[in-house]
């Protein structure tokens, strides 16, 4: 039994608090505060002063009032029924809250994270008497339809298997296996505690070499993340973020999702937790909850809560990724996590750095984008966690703090342009301010699609340069001014931004598309390139060639043709060539 410490609130700063008597209490210890016992985590000690910040409302605490610690870290609970679950930042089960009290939160409820009543189907893999490792199989449970969830040896412990129960059905709370150590028994359940704030350990990290596939193409084709990458999404208001963030977690080809909806409004949060269980997954017919994690955080749930939330989610993204999964974290909104923390630094009165962000910004950032990364587990496996974090520049403006931060330690940058979005091109991710760092780490795998992958999509990234660059000398002579050769220049380009970078989200059949679709819509718009060049060198005009059938034809092909018959590409082709050949034609009589 742990023992209980005691101490008393001797001030209240909004969500932070001060107590004393709490001898021998640790940094992130979990403090609970006042008669509602509400949950609070211990982030200063400043001599015999105890300084906590509580998760949850604590309108009514005052000097005087009770604080009791058991000495242990604020901790999230790992183990089978974390799948298709929504948590609040402290992994309360949202469901099982609202049953409870219906819409408002009650104070200093308390429900398990997982169900303890479940029995799960359990199929050992190791046999009693075999020396074991920390992180080592021990055996497997079908989590749900998508997800079989590994049963490991929690880190720090080895020794010999002293006994494990036969196949069969058991709950969480059973004691399903033991292991002999020179310090005593260790009974182990399927479930685990683990501080949310250190990292699970890993054997090594290695270096990410597999694309994470999204399915929009401005992504994968030119800026692509790899699996066990980090990648910003910075965007001003309504550019587009969270609809990117949501179309990863539906069309990225990861294992599990966690999803972090942090300090959004709630009825953002509310169009998730209502869409995201109806969606079936078209690739393999199964509901997308099933591989999927959620922390819904929203503005209007105490502020100590959203800085956690993120430390909640990457620790169950990385139990999964010790199974040997790749899993994606998307973070929506970055910026309200910051704030979190400017918040909170202001009322324990940091001196304040940029913007009045505390100074310890960057390394909290640091610190979560480091927990992305492809892993060797310690059973030897590969797992990784690839982390997409939005971030909400006030006005846009991309030189402000957070942003500025999150570019030093993400190796993927979706910007979002706001002209873009204005105009309706969605995704409205810039193609001139946008940057990956992944290109040569990921092109060996492309290659095994395509040989000529990066030099396709390098070819098309120059069409769009120079066309960045002629539009400058259009905006001041126009388009009439410039030689044909240029003005052909600027009709591909539109044709790579309407034909292939622009991709609606409701549209049935291009909300995704799979690589091969896209590297032959990107080949026959680069091919439409190379032969129209040429028809220009021989005096046809650009609207000449803008005015065969065949040609207007193209940028509907990425809505037309379905990712399972892009063969229908290759015979577009042929007829793209007989059509630019028919001008042609008549020239030569
Ligand atoms: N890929 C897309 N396809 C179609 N429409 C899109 C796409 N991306 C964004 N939109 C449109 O833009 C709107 C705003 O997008 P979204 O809510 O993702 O922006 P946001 O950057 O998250 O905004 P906020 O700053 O309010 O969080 C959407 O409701 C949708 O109409
Ligand atoms: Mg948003």
């Amino acid at each position: 039994m742990d023992s209980v410490l005691t101490g008393k609130v001797i001030s209240v700063n909004g969500p932070i608090v001060k107590a004393v008597g709490l001898r021998g209490i640790k940094m992130f210890d979990i403090a609970e505060v006042g008669s509602d016992r509400l949950i609070g985590e211990v982030i200063r000690l400043i001599e015999d002063v105890t300084v906590i910040q509580v998760y949850e409302d604590n309108t009514g605490l005052k000097p005087g009032d009770e604080v009791i610690s058991y000495g242990r870290p604020l901790s999230v609970l790992l183990g089978p029924g974390l799948i298709a679950n929504i948590y609040d930042g402290i992994q309360r089960p949202l469901v099982g809250i609202s049953e409870v009290c219906g819409s408002y939160i009650k104070k200093g409820i308390k429900l398990p994270p997982l169900d303890a009543k479940k029995k799960w189907a359990f199929k050992p893999l190791i046999k009693a008497g075999a020396q074991v490792n920390q992180g080592d199989i021990l055996g497997e449970i079908q989590e749900g339809p998508l997800v079989i969830h590994k049963i490991m040896i929690p880190p720090g412990i080895s020794g010999k298997l002293a006994s494990i129960v036969p196949a069969g059905e058991y709950t969480i709370e059973d004691e399903v296996y033991t292991v002999e150590r020179e310090a005593g028994t260790y009974k182990g359940k399927f479930a685990e505690y683990w501080p949310v704030r250190k990292p699970r350990p890993n054997k090594n990290k290695k270096k990410p070499f597999i694309p994470l596939i999204t399915g929009q193409r401005v992504i994968d084709t030119f800026f692509p993340i790899a699996r066990g990458g980090t990648a910003a999404i910075p965007g001003g208001f309504g550019t587009g973020k969270t609809m990117t963030q949501h179309a990863l977690s539906k069309w990225c080809n990861a294992d599990i999702i966690v999803y972090i909806g942090c300090g959004e409004r709630g009825n953002e949060m509310t169009d998730v937790l209502t869409e995201f269980p109806k969606l079936i997954d078209e690739r393999n017919g199964q509901p997308l909850i099933e591989r999927t994690v959620m922390i819904a955080n929203t503005s209007n749930m105490p502020v100590p809560a959203r800085e956690v939330s993120i430390y909640t989610g990457v620790t169950i993204a990385e139990y999964y990724r010790d199974m040997g999964y790749s899993v994606a974290v998307m973070a929506d909104s970055t910026s309200r996590w910051a704030e979190a923390l400017r918040e909170l630094s202001s009322r324990l009165g940091d001196m304040p750095a940029e913007e009045g962000f505390p100074p310890y910004l960057a390394t909290r950032l640091a610190e979560f984008y480091e927990r992305a990364g492809l892993v060797e587990t310690l059973s030897g496996k590969d797992g990784d966690i690839t982390i997409i974090g939005a971030v909400s520049p006030p006005g846009g403006d991309f030189s402000e703090p957070v942003t500025q931060h999150t570019t030093r330690f993400v190796r993927c940058f979706w910007a979002l342009d706001k002209v873009l979005a204005d105009a309706r091109h969605y995704p409205s991710i810039s193609w001139i301010d946008s940057y990956t760092e992944y290109l040569h780490d990921i092109e060996k795998w492309w290659r095994g699609i395509d040989s000529e992958w990066l030099s396709v999509r390098n070819e098309a990234m120059n069409i769009l340069l120079e066309d960045h660059r002629l539009q400058q000398v259009v905006k001041l002579v126009g388009s009439d001014a410039l030689p044909p050769a240029q003005q052909f220049v600027l009709f591909v380009a539109e044709m790579i931004k309407n034909g292939f970078l622009q991709q609606n989200s409701f549209d049935p059949l291009d909300k995704y598309c799979s690589p091969e679709k896209q590297l032959k819509l990107l080949k026959t718009i680069l091919s439409l390139y190379k032969k129209g060049r040429d028809l220009v060198q021989l005096g046809f005009l650009v609207k000449e060639i803008a005015a065969l059938d065949v040609v207007s034809e193209m940028v509907r092909l990425k809505s037309e043709i379905p990712n399972n018959e892009v063969e229908k590409i290759d015979e577009y082709n042929v007829r793209l060539s007989l059509g630019l050949d028919s001008l042609k034609e008549h020239l030569d009589h």
